[in-house]
C-alpha cells in the first residue's frame, strides 16, 4: 500500500524537470517539537520532504542537483547510532538511505557546513522554501556566504533565489492512482469511525467520549493519528468552526456535530456528521440538516472536469440562501439576499478545500487572475454548513444554537467526482436508522 520507490523517483523527475538548468533545490525535513521538557509531540514529517523521498526521520536535508553527473539525488542525514537506537529506535542512516530511499550519495548531518556549499558553488539558481523556517533561511545564506567568502579564488555563489514551494505544491495537487488508494483507504477508515460515534452517541455522555470512539477507530485501522484536532460539538458548540475542548456533556434534544478525520502513511482524512444525541432529528433541526444536505449535493453535480474551483461553492449558497428564506431566517428575495450576501453570518466558510498530504492541501485555487479549473485527480473537500449563533435574535429562538455541517471527500473523475467517504450515512433516515439500531 506504501508509495513505491520508483514513485518517488518520479516525483523527483518531475520536479527536477521544472527547474531551471544548472540549478539546485534544497529541502529540510521537518524537526522533533518538544511537547514537555524531555517528551516529544510524535514525529510528522514535512509533507514536501515526505512527497519527494518518504524518509520519514528528522534532522536530514533533501538536495536534488539536477545533471550532476556523480548523482542527481543527494541527502544528509542521521548517523546510526547504537546506543541512540538502543533507546530511541531505528534510524537508516547515509548507507541505508541509499539502500532503501534511492539516495545516490548521502552523508552525515553533521557534515553538511563542509560539503552542501560545495554542491551549490557553480550552480546558478537555489531554490528553496523561503521565509517558513527562519533558522533554515539564515543557514541558506551561511552556506552561501561560505562560497562567497571564497570568490577570490575563483569559487561562483549562486546569484538567484527561487521559491521552492509553488512548484512542489503543484505537483501534489494532482493525486496519483497510488495515492488515491491511500487516500481511499483513509476515508474508508474515517468513514468506520464516524459510524462507531454515532452507534455509540447517547446523552449524557461527555464529547470526548464519543472523540475516544474515533480514535479507536483510527488507530485500529493502522491510522496511526487524527489528521488534524477532532471536532466534536454538542449544541452550540457546533457552531464554533475550530472547536476542540470536547470537554461538554452531550444533552438530549441536542445535535453533535463530528468533525474528525484520520491520517494514514501521511494521507489525509476529513469528514464531518452532524446528528442527534438522542437518535431522533427535532423538525427544526431536521429541516435545517436536509437543507444542509441538499446543499452538499449541488455542490457534489457541480464538481467534474472544466467546471471551476468555485462552482461548488457558487452551487452550495444558492440553494442554501434559497432554503433560509423559504424557512423564514433570510427574508426578502432570493436575488436580492444573493447580491448581499445575506447567508454569511450562517455560512462563513468556502465548501471546501484541496486535501492531500495536508488537511488544507496545497495548489492553488486561482491561476492567473481566474478559478482554477477542476481536472481529474485532484481531491477535495465538500463541506456546507448552517450555523445559526445562539444570540441571532434576528430568527425565532427555536432555530438559534443549531450549527450542522456534512462534510465529504471527493476526487474529480473524468465524469465528474467520486466520493470516498460515502460509508457512513448521510441521509437524516439513515443516520436515525443506524442509530436506532443502537445497542
Ligand atoms: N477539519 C477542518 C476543515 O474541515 O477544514
Ligand atoms: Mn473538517
Ligand atoms: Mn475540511
Amino acid at each position: 500500500m506504501r508509495i513505491s520507490k520508483t514513485e518517488y523517483a518520479r516525483r523527483r523527475r518531475n520536479l527536477m524537470g521544472l527547474m531551471e538548468a544548472n540549478s539546485i533545490a534544497i529541502i529540510p525535513s521537518a524537526r522533533e517539537q518538544v511537547r514537555s521538557r524531555d517528551t516529544h509531540f510524535p514525529f510528522r514529517q514535512d509533507s514536501d520532504f515526505h512527497y519527494l523521498c518518504g524518509f520519514d526521520e528528522p534532522d536530514a536535508v533533501l538536495v536534488l542537483i539536477p545533471g550532476r553527473k556523480h548523482g542527481q539525488f543527494v541527502v544528509f542525514c542521521r548517523e546510526r547510532d547504537p546506543e541512540l537506537e538502543l533507546w530511541h529506535g531505528y534510524r537508516a542512516g547515509p548507507e541505508g538511505v541509499c539502500a532503501s530511499y534511492g539516495a545516490d550519495d548521502a552523508f552525515p548531518i553533521a557534515d553538511i557546513d563542509d560539503i552542501l556549499p560545495g554542491l551549490i558553488e557553480g550552480r546558478e539558481r537555489v531554490y528553496y522554501s523561503m521565509g517558513r523556517r527562519a533558522e533554515f533561511d539564515r543557514q541558506i545564506m551561511a552556506w552561501v556566504n561560505a562560497i562567497r567568502a571564497r570568490e577570490r579564488s575563483g569559487a561562483v555563489p549562486p546569484g538567484e533565489f527561487t521559491d521552492l514551494d509553488h512548484m512542489v505544491h503543484e505537483l501534489r495537487l494532482y493525486k496519483s492512482a497510488a495515492e488515491l488508494r491511500l487516500m481511499r483507504r483513509a476515508g474508508a477508515i474515517t468513514a468506520r469511525a464516524h459510524v462507531r460515534a454515532m452507534q455509540a452517541c447517547r446523552p449524557g455522555l461527555f464529547e470526548y467520549q464519543l472523540e475516544s470512539e474515533l480514535l479507536h477507530e483510527f488507530t485500529a485501522g493502522g491510522a496511526r493519528s487524527a489528521a488534524y484536532p477532532s471536532i466534536v460539538g454538542g449544541g452550540a458548540n457546533g457552531c464554533i468552526l475550530h472547536y476542540v475542548d470536547n470537554d461538554s456533556r452531550l444533552r438530549d434534544g441536542d445535535l453533535v456535530l463530528v468533525d474528525a478525520g484520520c491520517e494514514l502513511e501521511c494521507y489525509a482524512s476529513d469528514v464531518t456528521r452532524t446528528y442527534p444525541v438522542n437518535g431522533r432529528f427535532s423538525r427544526e433541526q431536521r429541516a435545517l440538516y436536509e437543507l444542509v444536505l441538499q446543499a452538499q449535493s449541488a455542490a457534489f453535480d457541480a464538481i467534474r472536469p472544466g467546471n471551476h474551483w468555485n462552482q461548488p461553492h457558487d452551487a452550495s449558497v444558492r440553494v442554501l440562501t434559497e432554503g433560509l428564506a423559504r424557512l423564514g431566517l433570510l427574508k426578502g428575495s432570493v436575488a436580492a439576499l444573493l447580491k448581499k450576501e445575506a447567508y454569511r453570518p450562517f455560512y462563513m466558510h468556502r465548501v471546501g478545500h484541496w486535501l492531500g498530504l495536508d488537511v488544507h492541501d496545497v495548489g492553488d485555487y486561482r491561476v492567473e487572475g481566474t478559478w482554477r479549473l477542476l481536472e481529474p485527480g485532484m481531491v477535495m473537500t465538500v463541506e456546507p454548513g448552517i450555523y445559526v449563533a445562539p444570540d441571532n435574535t434576528g430568527v425565532a429562538k427555536k432555530w438559534r444554537g443549531i450549527g450542522i455541517r456534512i462534510e465529504d471527500n471527493v476526487v474529480v473523475t473524468e465524469q465528474g467526482c467520486e466520493i470516498i467517504t460515502d460509508e457512513v450515512p448521510r441521509a437524516a433516515d439513515e443516520i436515525e436508522a443506524l442509530m436506532a439500531a443502537r445497542s
